[in-house]
């Protein structure tokens, strides 16, 4: 299938937007980043399959950057959401599904005794530093240089309209390594409040990092020398590599952890899972929000976390992670390519090797689109439970005649 792509639904889309919308279109989604020929606009979803405004079908990798865990609509979720919406949303407090939903996940994350929830990433993010400093009565707070946290003043990756204020009680390292974690640790003195960390290195454009347990273990140990918070930021990585917090298996406990995306397969919600440690900050603080109680994404993401925890949704993602992954390396190597393909599977990010500008990976993405696969040239990919082996090897071959198309259009190897 290579197919001329019909856009003049996402065309016209664009233009309208263009007088009612700054810019056209804000974040992750503007204009400026999404490149000539990529559809911005969508008008259906179905499992591991997405249309665009035009009604052109893809093979989703991209997953709603990272809702989307099980399948768009998924029968069971779908089903507890919409039963709740029947009864109650947004009424005038939370429905018992608040309750039953902080004692699921307290039973199922390693590290946490008590949940809080809110709608975004950033929600979540944002209570835990406030919580983190609530508690201790401390200000400093240590990040890894270029890592995503959200989009408010305080960690947006854009400095227009921050303050030096905003941030002045930030304190950067380089991610990963013990020797810069140490230095930032020496900095904060007597003040540091937090370390916050991503689940795994997952920065745009570069390749992606699993952290080792030492360096896990060398976080926790400052914090707990330091009487600080560990603070997991799961938001991108919670739910999709491990049921019970992306470090579980390395054994290590933060004292906070700010999870959304994938928590309710796609339903808008976003929690703060904590330990004892955290939890008289946590009884400090103010937060609240006009829909943070809505009952039907609470009801999603029940059923959600439940299919997550009692099936093998999560191992069979990785093994399609694994199919991908050796299907995109031998795709390459017979056009003469070599890709870098680094973290978990089922997160992949896909790097071509020598393409500093990203313009091949760009070329390749963008071909890949007419033969009804939709990647990301610079940002990690997600896989969900409904890619199959057949989807996962239709993609191959996608992709395969994405690189034929591009050595055709003259574009080598670096
Ligand atoms: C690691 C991480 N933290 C925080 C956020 C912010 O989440 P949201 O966009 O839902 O506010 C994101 C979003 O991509 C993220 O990946």
């Amino acid at each position: 299938m290579n197919r001329p792509l019909a856009n003049s639904r996402d065309t016209a889309l664009l233009e309208r937007a263009r007088h009612v919308i700054p810019n056209g279109m804000w974040g992750h989604m503007a204009t400026r980043y999404i490149a000539p020929g990529y559809p911005q606009f969508f008008s259906r979803s179905d499992g591991c399959r997405v249309w665009d405004a035009d009604g052109n079908e893809y093979l989703d990798f991209m997953c709603a950057w990272g809702p989307n865990v099980l399948g768009y609509h998924h029968p069971q979720v779908e089903a507890a959401a919409m039963a709740q919406l029947r009864d109650v949303d947004a009424g005038n407090g939370p429905t018992e599904a608040l309750v039953e939903l902080a004692e699921l996940l307290t039973g199922t994350l390693d590290h946490a005794d008590w949940c809080m929830f809110q709608k975004n990433g950033t929600d979540a993010t944002t209570a835990c530093v406030t919580i983190a400093r609530a508690g201790t009565g401390r200000r400093k707070v240590i990040l890894a240089r270029g890592a995503y946290h959200g989009a408010v003043p305080w960690c947006s990756p854009s400095v227009v309209g921050v303050t030096d204020e905003d941030r002045a009680h930030l304190i950067y390292f380089d991610w990963g390594n013990t020797t810069s974690l140490d230095a930032a640790v020496a900095q904060a003195g007597g003040d540091l409040a937090a370390i916050m960390l991503t689940g795994f290195r997952h920065d745009a454009g570069r390749d992606q990092e699993m952290p080792t347990t030492a360096f896990l273990r060398a976080a926790r140990a400052h914090c707990d020398q330091a009487g600080a918070m560990l603070i997991c930021d799961d938001v991108r990585a919670g739910f999709r590599l491990d049921v019970r917090g992306s470090w579980a298996a390395q054994g290590v406990k933060p004292d906070l952890a700010a999870y959304s995306k994938a928590i309710a397969n796609g339903w808008p919600l976003a929690a703060i899972a904590g330990a004892n440690s955290a939890r008289d900050g946590a009884e400090k603080i103010f937060t609240t929000g006009s829909f943070w109680y809505g009952a039907a994404a609470m009801a999603a993401g029940l059923a959600t976390v439940r299919i997550l925890r009692d099936t093998d949704a999560l191992t069979h993602t990785a093994a399609m992670g694994e199919r991908l992954r050796t299907g995109l390396d031998q795709a390459a190597a017979r056009h003469g390519f070599r890709l870098r393909q680094t973290g978990p599977a089922q997160m992949p990010m896909v790097l071509v090797d020598g393409d500093q500008d990203l313009r091949i990976g760009s070329a390749l993405c963008l071909a890949a689109l007419r033969h009804g696969i939709f990647l990301h040239p610079r940002h990690n990919m997600f896989l969900c439970a409904a890619h199959g082996p057949s989807e996962i090897d239709r993609a191959i071959e996608g992709v395969d005649a994405a690189f034929a198309d591009i050595v055709a259009q003259g574009i080598v190897p670096a």
